[in-house]
């Protein structure tokens, strides 16, 4: 597995994501996961599951060290005070002194961008986390908050796809450095998988339809993506995308798709625009 370097952070291009992940499940899917080689997991103050994240992280056969752990701060938190005391919270149930990487879930037209990002920085000044980022941030939004943060931002994490262009982030990520961090990158419970033409490529490649996806991702310059699974085996099997490589002609054949413009995760509080 290889790092996505980005402004000075080292991001282990797959990492283990944990969303509707609960309790036990979710603490004994970690230690899988890291024991079974991954060193990224993604977790959330929203997704009520960091304290099993955190005691799956210590109950793993590596060090603390050796983990890339990254958290999010809800919209309900994203003033001055409010986005400090969610951090200090994650941390609490997390177990850790540190974070790798605090993200802005999603921006917010309620507080101004301008509190957050300075918030945020205070969070990464005072050693809370190593890095910080933002999530679900379109271009312009993404501009501003670089423009406003004093420390570099090491990623944005949108959904990615292949139903779903992203082009203009990804490119947007590039210009500021930035690792472009693909979430949903399974297009979760869609036709995706099972379909064309990721059928007839696992085929060509003797892979699975999940390994030709997570494989068309990490290929990116720049791209990260943290898939979810609650299955063991499929633990193992999402992290088997560093041994192969498609060809640029099937690269082009699943980016293709994009043009189905399939957005799973859109809501109210988001940006009234995207990409
Ligand atoms: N920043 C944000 O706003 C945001 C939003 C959404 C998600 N995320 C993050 O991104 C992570 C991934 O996104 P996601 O969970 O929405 O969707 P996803 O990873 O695209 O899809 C998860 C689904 O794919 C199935 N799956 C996993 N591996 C498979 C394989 N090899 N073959 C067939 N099916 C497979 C899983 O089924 P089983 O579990 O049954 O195996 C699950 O139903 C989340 O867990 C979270 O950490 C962030």
């Amino acid at each position: 597995m290889h790092d996505v370097n980005a402004n000075g952070a080292s991001i282990p291009a797959l990492g283990f994501g944990t969303w509707t992940l609960k309790g036990e499940e979710a603490a004994h899917l970690v230690t899988h996961a890291l024991n079974s080689g991954y060193r990224h997991i993604d977790t959330a103050a929203l997704y009520e599951n960091e304290e099993a994240v955190g005691e799956g992280i210590a109950s793993a056969d590596i060090d603390r060290g050796d983990v890339f752990l990254t958290t999010k701060v809800w919209t309900t938190d994203l003033a001055e005070g409010d986005f400090q005391r969610s951090i200090e919270a994650s941390l609490e149930r997390l177990g850790v002194d540190q974070v790798d990487l605090a993200l802005i879930h999603w921006p917010s037209k309620a507080v101004p961008l301008r509190e957050t990002v300075l918030a945020l920085n205070d969070v990464l000044e005072r050693g809370l986390t190593r890095h910080i980022g933002v999530s679900n941030f379109p271009v312009r939004l993404l501009d501003e908050a670089v423009a406003l943060s004093a420390n570099p931002l090491v990623c944005n994490q949108c959904e990615y796809h292949p139903f779903l262009n992203q082009d203009a982030v990804i490119a947007a990520c590039r210009k500021h450095g930035m690792a472009f961090v693909s979430y949903c990158p399974l297009a979760r419970d869609s036709d995706l998988l099972t379909g064309e033409p990721v059928s007839s490529l696992a085929a060509k490649y003797g892979r699975t339809a999940g390994q030709i996806v997570l494989r068309w991702h990490v290929q990116q310059e720049g791209v990260v993506a943290i898939p979810r699974t609650r299955t063991p085996a499929r633990v193992i099997e999402n992290s088997q995308v560093f041994d192969f490589e498609l060809t640029g002609d099937d690269m082009a054949t699943i980016s293709a798709l994009g043009t189905r413009n399939m957005r799973i995760c859109d809501y109210d509080f988001g940006p009234d625009e995207w990409d």
